[in-house]
């Protein structure tokens, strides 16, 4: 199973809306996807709980206090998201278990300085510095024109680590999870959206 993590220490960044991207996506391509809910608020759980039965399945991956369980028989692509926060023991043990990171950065200073601790700690771990573990940065929430998106750029110039793509800001993102679904869910429309998703797409099937 391939194994792919979604996660940053910082609240509110998207990594929710990321996860859950991710796993319709993979499902839409008919991978067997479970998703993995290691927050306590239980935002893509309860997204899971919600989706219509006659959209590309996505199983749910049990968590319990902040550790995933064995994921549900025979799935090809396992999806966790964490909480806010994760980091230390924690964030050592699932680096253990990932074949992939994905973190969102928002442009925004507060993020910044949040990712800039994060990235610290991942370059320290041992699976990242094995190269075990493949690590990308999504911007999320990224409107191009403005000031704060060329500094999110400039500022994640510093790290070794590709900025694989940016996630435009859209209401649509907001409004597609209400329902259980996502933007890669048959209706939305989602052309655009998804050029900007596909060199993260890519980057996560490729072999490193
Ligand atoms: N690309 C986007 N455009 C517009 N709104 C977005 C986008 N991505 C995420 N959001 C919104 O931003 C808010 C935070 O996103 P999300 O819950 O995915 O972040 P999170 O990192 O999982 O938060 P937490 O740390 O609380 O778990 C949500 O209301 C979500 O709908
Ligand atoms: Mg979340």
């Amino acid at each position: 199973m391939r194994t792919i993590m979604v996660a940053n220490p910082k609240g509110g960044c998207g990594k929710s809306t990321l996860a859950i991207h991710l796993a319709s996506w993979f499902a839409r391509c008919d991978e067997i996807v479970c998703l993995a809910d290691l927050d306590r608020q239980q935002s893509s759980a309860q997204w899971l709980e919600r989706r219509p039965a006659s959209l590309p399945r996505i199983r749910s991956w049990d968590a319990q206090d902040g550790a995933v369980g064995a994921p549900p028989k025979d799935c090809s692509v396992g999806i966790l998201d964490t909480p806010a926060g994760l980091h230390g023991k924690a964030l050592r043990q699932h680096l253990r278990e990932v074949d992939r990171v994905v973190v969102p950065v928002a442009p925004s200073r507060f993020d910044m300085l949040a990712s800039r601790d994060f990235f610290d700690e991942l370059a320290e771990t041992k699976a990242v510095r094995k190269d075990r573990v493949g690590i990308a940065i999504v911007g999320m929430r990224v409107d191009a024109r403005t000031n704060a998106t060329q500094q999110m750029v400039e500022f994640l110039e510093q790290f070794d680590l590709p900025l694989v793509t940016c996630v435009r800001s859209a209401q649509r993102y907001v409004q597609a999870v209400e329902t259980g679904e996502t933007l890669f869910d048959p209706g939305h429309n989602a052309a655009g959206d998804l050029e900007q998703w596909r060199p993260l797409l890519d980057w996560l099937v490729t072999r490193r």
